[in-house]
């Protein structure tokens, strides 16, 4: 199967309010793009699961997707198990990303980090904070769902601030590069979004 039949399956790995199956996936668009933009091999990470976690199990990544959801961990591992896709190098972490992430710290160099958990306040930025720590300087952010007010706020401090660098824009999903090191130790007053709205 190659990625477009795969992107094509529209799996429904999500549940709704009564419990209904749904799909939360990120955009077609978006997934091709990571399919495009990691290989066999590389690191990867996400809050959050589902059609996400299967485009990274097929590219091969040594990949780890964290939510706490066990519903849909099983969902993907039953649809990955029926489509021949190997789950082997991916680590399915069941647990709220925010308690969870302090814990991989000293773990990886992330070629790939995407946030899209819990998108209530604060949670993206939580994700997106441990996540940076994680990722190598070269490496890609995506931050999902940024036509919510905690996704906007995260595209714009990342689109005015120094250290990324704005690599694509979809419609409601910014994908940035970490340009270096040291971002969490900037000042309030190193940081154009703080300063250019003072
Ligand atoms: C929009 S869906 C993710 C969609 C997925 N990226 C895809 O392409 O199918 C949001 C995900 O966040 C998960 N989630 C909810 N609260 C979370 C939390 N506190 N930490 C991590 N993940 C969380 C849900 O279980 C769900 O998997």
């Amino acid at each position: 199967m190659n990625i477009t039949e795969l992107l094509s399956l529209h799996p429904q790995f999500h549940q709704d309010e009564n419990g209904e199956p749904i799909s939360w996936a990120i955009g077609d668009d978006v997934l091709q793009f990571i399919a495009d933009h990691v290989q066999r091999g590389s690191r990867t990470m996400e809050t959050g699961a589902g059609m996400s976690t299967v485009v990274f199990a097929y590219s091969e990544c040594l990949h780890t997707a964290i939510a706490p959801s066990p519903y849909e961990f099983e969902k993907i591992r039953t649809f990955c198990g029926r489509h021949g896709i190997d789950l082997g190098q991916t680590t399915l972490k069941e647990g709220n990303s925010e308690t969870t992430l302090p814990s991989l710290l000293d773990t990886y160099d992330l070629d790939l980090f995407l946030v899209d958990g819990r998108h209530a306040f604060p949670s993206p930025y939580i994700d997106w904070y441990y996540g940076a720590l994680m990722l190598d300087v070269g490496g890609l952010m995506v931050v999902d769902d940024t036509q919510l007010l905690t996704g906007a706020v995260l595209r714009d401090f990342m689109t005015e601030d120094p250290y990324w660098d704005s690599v694509m824009e979809f419609a409601k999903t910014s994908v940035f590069r970490k340009m270096s090191d040291g971002f969490h130790r900037a000042e309030w007053n190193q940081q154009p979004y703080i300063m250019n709205r003072q």
